[in-house]
């Protein structure tokens, strides 16, 4: 059977970058002889106005069957006043929990070609190549008790980090896994000075590495040196293995370090299924901008770039994951530019469609 991809191209920009990926994969059957099942549907805004709810049953269990699911972008300012059961965003969470995605990778690569476009000195992060893998269904964000209560006469808000072992061990395992097809190294981030949930976090990782991994390079750290040594020398890293709250930081302080938020692309993944590889949904970092919607100015580098993801972690092509980076470099090197990545040093201004054909080109 050939591999199979459910596209949720979303609202606002989202089906704009798509239409350059489905480029891609038009070349990949015409050129490379591979053929994906490609089954289409909507989330987000879209969705609720067809069916009045953000990801129909339906479509939930085409997420469920398939090898791989790519989303665009979810939400806009037409759904803002909807009520929090049905808003866009709550597709995108409902695909997330019900495939159980636990592990979410973040790369945060440096192009030399953006180098310029980094906060950080261009020596800092010319030829960086990290993976911050988050912890993305458990942790603080979830854990009971939560609320704002009354104590005495007056207001308390809680909510409760809370792991369990085979939630750091799944997670961990993903953080070994990708590590030896990168680096070999993984560092891992808690705060296991202050907070019980960080001297159990040390542990199972530490644990999981000596039973399972122990050809991996395994090191800690505190988050918050971690935020330091993010900014200080982000290329002693590989791979970054840290909970929910911490992640959802230092990925987006790791973002930075790249550029534009037209360029990252992220992976969100499961257990393994039947066929070896894990659950998975790949979409964009960004959002589906409604400010540039409908105008030709949306990058789609980050929308192909999760792709490229798609190829190497879903569909064991690596070799065309590498091959289709190669050519996001060259284009970019080239000085092809959408107006997001227009620096000082200029380049040729294209269109997101135009920006597609280079990159196929
Ligand atoms: P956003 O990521 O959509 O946009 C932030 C800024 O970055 C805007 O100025 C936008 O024009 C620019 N931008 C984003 N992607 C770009 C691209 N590919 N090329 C060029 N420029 C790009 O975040 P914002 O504005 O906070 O949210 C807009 C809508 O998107 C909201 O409804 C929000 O809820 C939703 N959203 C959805 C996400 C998702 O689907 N995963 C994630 C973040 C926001
Ligand atoms: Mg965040």
């Amino acid at each position: 059977a050939n591999p199979s991809l459910l596209i949720l191209s979303g609202d606002g920009i989202g089906p704009e970058v798509m239409a350059e990926v489905k480029k891609v994969i038009a070349w990949l059957d015409a050129k490379r002889g591979i053929t994906f099942d490609v089954s289409e549907d909507l989330v987000g805004g879209c969705a609720y106005d067809r069916h009045g709810t953000p990801l129909h049953d339906d479509t939930m269990a085409k997420a469920q069957a398939v090898d791989a699911v790519l989303l665009g972008a979810v939400g806009g300012p037409k759904y803002d006043s909807l009520d929090f059961s049905v808003k866009p965003e709550r597709g995108l969470l409902r695909l997330r929990k019900e495939m159980d995605l636990y592990a979410n990778l973040r790369p945060a690569q440096c192009f030399d070609a953006l180098a310029d476009f980094s906060s950080l000195k261009k020596e800092v992060v010319a030829g960086l190549d990290i993976m911050i893998v988050r912890e993305l269904t458990s942790g603080v964000y979830f854990g009971e008790p939560r609320g704002i209560f009354t104590e005495g006469n007056e207001r308390v808000g809680i909510n409760t980090q809370r792991y369990t072992e085979s939630e750091i061990a799944r997670v961990a395992r993903s953080a070994f896994e990708l590590a030896r097809r990168r680096g070999n190294k993984v560092c891992s981030m808690e705060k296991a000075n202050v907070m019980e949930s960080g001297i159990l976090w040390r542990q199972v990782v530490q644990e999981v590495h000596d039973k399972e991994y122990p050809d991996v390079q395994l090191s800690h750290m505190y988050a918050d040196a971690g935020a330091m040594q993010l900014t200080r020398n982000p290329k002693q890293f590989d791979v970054i293995v840290t909970d929910n709250l911490f992640g959802d930081l230092l990925s987006d302080l790791a973002a930075m370090l790249t550029g534009s938020l037209g360029m990252l692309p992220s992976a969100s993944l499961g257990a393994p299924m039947e066929n070896g590889r894990p659950k998975a949904l790949y979409e964009p970092v960004h959002g589906s901008a409604p400010d540039i919607a409908g105008q030709g100015k949306a990058n789609p580098i980050a929308c192909i770039l999760s792709f490229a993801m798609a190829l190497r972690y879903s569909f064991d092509l690596g070799d065309e994951a590498t091959r289709l980076e190669k050519a996001v470099e060259k284009v970019l090197a080239d000085g092809v530019r959408t107006p997001d990545l227009m620096g000082p040093a200029g380049g040729t201004p294209v269109n997101t469609a135009q920006m597609g054909d280079a990159i196929v080109a």
